[in-house]
């Protein structure tokens, strides 16, 4: 078969790329995510230690979904730190402690960060290649459901 006529070819490198945008801001923030489990500090310790955790793991299993897509449409995903360092969209965390309402704060913007780049990358993906379409949709709902409790967890 002439790779002209494979299905999809053609739009695997861009669709890969964006997939690999998505995957390069996920990992930072689970990264950030498990510094805040670490850095929190303050009365709302306990529950914010616990929901960072979560979040931190729940962030690389997405990472792991996304990195297979890329597999998946016949490319090597990109995870590398240095990577990361280059071209995350996230502000970095701050060193030291951190209060808890402050923490809390960080780590939802940054959700949102994400979850409005998902949904910049979703409008390409979308037109290009629904089953990759469908992963990014579970991502954005994933993070937008976690943005709703560290929301909720604040008022
Ligand atoms: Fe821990």
């Amino acid at each position: 078969m002439n790779t002209s006529t494979m299905p999809n070819q053609d739009v695997h490198v861009p669709v890969a790329d964006a997939v690999n945008t998505v995957l390069v801001d996920v990992l930072d923030l689970a990264l950030q995510a498990r510094q805040a489990h670490w850095a929190v500090t303050g009365p709302q310790f306990h529950a914010l230690h616990q929901m960072f955790d979560e979040l931190s793991t729940g962030l690389m299993e997405q990472a792991d979904e996304i990195a297979e897509r890329v597999l998946a449409l016949n490319h090597v995903p990109d995870g590398r730190l240095d990577t990361i360092k280059r071209a995350s969209h996230l502000e970095p965390f701050p060193a030291g402690a951190v209060g808890s309402a402050e923490a809390a704060s960080l780590i939802r913007d940054r959700l949102a960060t994400v979850a409005a780049e998902v949904r910049k990358q979703l409008e390409y993906v979308g037109e290009q290649d629904p089953p990759t379409e469908d992963i990014l949709v579970a991502l954005t709902q994933y993070l937008e459901k976690q943005a709703w409790m560290f929301r909720a967890q604040a008022s």
